[in-house]
């Protein structure tokens, strides 16, 4: 049987208590909902910064009200480290998402981003290592590789950051490795690769492509690709992503441990094709406005292609991603489409 449905059988069958920090966001608003089907006590902490009430209303609306009662959020700054402490009393396993994230908001506001994704980060670490948590899952990044020109990425070659965001991210992994080296505290690294779905918020300066584009698609607005539209990206879906968290935290195997893994789907999309997926998988749902298609100059701080090499996660954690760039798409357009309207009306 595949890892992930054993591990689901025996979640079902033994409830364990969770802390996903930036639980308000995207990627940790999936990972609540997950849990939560699973029967799973969960402890949220989330400052707001970029987080939703209306990502955890949403997640309340799909669960079952036992299962939303197992539910317990407070509002908190993991910058703080009380906080940090509070959250992590009588944790087994901890999804550590916080974090500012978006190289262009790293090179506007340098210093909030360090705040949160490196002191944060080590306060994270600290009142976990204090709390004695059978596990600590970190949010990592692709942003990692920097200048490092091989295709596909492998975890262990990586080049120069490129930008104060990826500088954050790197400085976590070192901060997981020396926390296992100097007070034997076990962490896993998983290096997200542009993850897309239901919840990735599409307004403000910020936006992810996926969400950015569709939203722009669906009112006629222009749309403007940075570059020549030959950068790529391993697009993937989050109910992936959320599939290598549970994996990971569960992971008992020595080996599976102190280790950082590739989130991906070994798969390169570039941004014109890209364009073209989301424009036929809209057209499925309506008829679209026509919206003008605008290239630009190339962003500073973005590599021009990745691509991950995911065995190692498919080797030590049996991480086996369900969903392609195509199913993924189909799977989130519904909710994009759905976001547009109401906030449009
Ligand atoms: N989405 C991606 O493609 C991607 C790629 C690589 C890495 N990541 C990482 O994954 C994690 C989750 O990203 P996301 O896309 O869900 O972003 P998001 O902005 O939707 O979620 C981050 C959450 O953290 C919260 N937060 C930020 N600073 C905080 C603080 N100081 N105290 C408490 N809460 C705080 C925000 O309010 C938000 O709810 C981040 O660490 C991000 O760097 C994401």
């Amino acid at each position: 049987m595949p890892a992930f449905d054993n591990l689901q059988i025996k979640l079902l069958a033994n409830q364990k208590i969770w802390l996903i920090t930036g639980v308000a966001g995207f990627i940790g608003s999936n990972l609540l909902e997950k849990l939560l089907r699973l029967n799973q006590q969960v402890i949220g902490i989330d400052n707001f910064s970029t987080g939703k009430q209306r990502n955890l209303d949403e997640v309340q609306a799909l669960v079952n009200p036992n299962q939303w009662a197992n539910f317990n959020f407070f509002v908190g700054d993991i910058r703080n480290l009380d906080d940090c402490r509070k959250a992590c009393d009588g944790v087994n396993y901890v999804l550590h998402q916080a974090a500012l994230g978006s190289v262009p908001r790293s090179l506007a506001d340098p210093i909030a981003t360090n705040a949160s994704n490196i002191d944060g980060f080590l306060n994270m670490l600290i009142a976990s290592k204090d709390a004695n948590v059978n596990s600590f899952v970190y949010a990592a990044s692709s942003s990692t590789y920097g200048d490092h020109p091989a295709l596909p990425k492998v975890e262990e070659n990586i080049g120069k950051p490129l930008s104060p965001y990826a500088v954050t991210k790197l400085v976590n992994e070192l901060y997981a490795e020396i926390f296992a080296r100097c007070y034997g505290f076990d962490t896993i690294g998983l290096r997200y690769f542009n993850i897309f779905g239901k919840r990735q918020d599409a307004e403000g300066a910020y936006a992810a492509v996926i969400p950015k584009w569709t939203a722009a698609m669906l009112r006629g607005d222009d749309i403007f690709i940075n570059g020549d539209g030959e950068t790529s990206r391993d697009f993937c879906y989050v109910d992936n992503a959320v599939q290598a968290n549970l994996l990971a935290a569960t992971s008992v195997t020595n080996s599976a441990r102190n280790q950082i893994y590739n989130v991906a789907l070994n798969n390169r999309t570039s941004l014109n094709k890209l364009y073209g997926l989301i424009k036929e998988t809209l057209q499925l749902h309506c008829e679209l406005p026509s919206s003008k298609l605008i290239y630009r100059d190339f962003r500073s701080g973005d590599v021009r292609h990745s691509q991950a090499d995911i065995s190692k996660a498919q080797k030590l954690l049996g991480y086996s991603p369900l969903f392609s760039i195509d199913k993924g798409l189909k799977a989130a357009m519904p909710w994009y489409i759905n976001e547009v309207v109401k906030r449009d009306n």
